[in-house]
């Protein structure tokens, strides 16, 4: 099992371990950037997705200098609640109309989040905005429209954000998963230099997740953390996040045995199998468990006198608790600078990414709960 990790600086530690990772990823790599790895293999270590970047950066920059903005698009809908089969493939759907407070993306990646299953499912529907619905929380795209009262971002930008303020309550009707998505600028960042769309698509609603779950139990330097399904969107960032930028002691994450490697190279000191050991046997205790799978029965058995845990889905058990995330632009800007000095990297799926035609697929793998890292959507015509 491998993901692919952003590389940026040929030189450091962390990009030594996961030179390996990239290597057995190249076995699994879709065809868009396999050109790429032949880089890799020549010694050209930095070109594996900065390449990608530069394509799809160049395109998106030509689509906010040359095209107009159509009246209709290409997105994927559905019209009641159910399986994958309810989402469908529409051309003809309007593009929105932005509000003063908001920016109009060209989408260029689009990532998918268990939340956008769960609520295509029908579990949230007596919070959730009207049918029909275009699905998608995560974009990385470019600014090709701006409202009156837009203060920060201009025409061209290349930015990244979760599109929904409150993940279940309201959220918007016209997603990312579209050629367009209508924005609030205070939920969005400017893409990190460093990495693509594609990587940059996987991140917000995960890391904004992570961070939040993390100030939430008011960890700080010197705590030890145990992160519970270290190996999926949410816990590979709060693995980086709790060891790079919290500045913890201990950081122990549970994953399945082909994933104990990638675990180890996002920082973990303790890799902990979950199909062969039970947390609760463990010989140590942990100032916060973070709960990314729905074990809080159990989380709540290793932390110590005074802990915390943070449980993002399932039962919570005292003390746990639980909330939900909110999109925030200010925690991506916050974090910026450690994705751009290469010290938190975007861990993308290896069976992606997944183009615009296979979102469905894409959902059917997310279902599968079997992802690694994030799942994301590119190219979006
Ligand atoms: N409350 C909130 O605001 C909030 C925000 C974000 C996410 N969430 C929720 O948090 C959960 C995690 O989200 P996510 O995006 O990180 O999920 P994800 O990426 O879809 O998680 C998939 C991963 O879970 C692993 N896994 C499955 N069973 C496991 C187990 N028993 N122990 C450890 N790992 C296990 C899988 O590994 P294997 O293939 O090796 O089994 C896979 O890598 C979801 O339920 C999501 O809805 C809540």
């Amino acid at each position: 099992m491998s993901a692919t990790l952003a590389t940026t600086t040929a030189t450091t530690p962390l990009l030594r371990r996961d030179t390996s990772l990239l290597r057995h990823y190249s076995l699994t790599a879709s065809p868009i950037f396999r050109r790429n790895i032949v880089g890799v293999r020549s010694g050209v270590q930095t070109s594996l997705r900065i390449s990608a970047s530069s394509q799809s950066t160049s395109a998106a920059v030509n689509v906010a200098a040359d095209a107009s903005i159509p009246k209709e698009m290409k997105a994927w809908v559905y019209g009641e609640y159910g399986g994958v089969d309810v989402l469908k493939l529409e051309s003809n759907i309007a593009v929105p109309e932005i509000k003063e407070d908001q920016v109009l993306i060209k989408v260029v990646a689009a990532a998918l989040n268990p939340v956008d299953a769960k609520r295509r499912q029908g579990k949230f529907k007596s919070t959730d905005s009207p049918l029909p619905t275009v699905p998608g929380y995560d974009v990385a795209g470019v600014v090709v429209k701006v409202g009156s009262a837009v203060k920060d971002f201009k025409e061209a930008d290349e930015v990244y954000g979760d599109v929904s303020e409150k993940a279940l309550e309201g959220p918007k009707q016209f997603g990312s998963l579209a050629e367009y998505t209508a924005v609030e600028e205070k939920l969005l960042a400017l893409k990190p230099k460093n990495i693509d769309f594609v990587q940059a698509a996987g991140l917000p609603l995960a890391i904004e997740t992570a961070d939040e779950g993390l100030v939430r139990t008011e960890f700080s330097a010197g705590k030890s953390i145990l992160v519970l399904n270290g190996a999926g969107g949410v816990g590979s960032l709060v693995i980086q996040l709790a060891k790079e930028v919290y500045g913890a002691s201990k950081v122990a994450a549970t994953a399945s045995t082909g994933k104990l490697e990638l675990v180890r190279s996002l920082g973990a000191d303790l890799a902990i199998d979950y199909t062969k050991e039970n947390i609760e046997d463990l010989p140590e205790k942990f100032d916060v468990v973070f709960d990314a799978i729905g074990m809080c029965d159990k989380a709540v058995k290793v932390i110590k006198e005074g802990g915390k845990v943070v449980a993002l889905t399932g039962a919570v058990t005292p003390p746990g608790f639980r909330f939900v995330v909110t999109s925030n632009g200010a925690v991506l800007k916050k974090l910026n600078p450690y994705i751009e000095s290469g010290k938190v990297k975007p861990v993308v799926d290896p069976k992606g990414p997944f183009p615009f035609s296979q979102v469905a697929d894409a959902f059917s793998y997310l279902e599968t709960n079997h992802a690694t890292g994030k799942i994301v959507v590119y190219p979006i015509p």
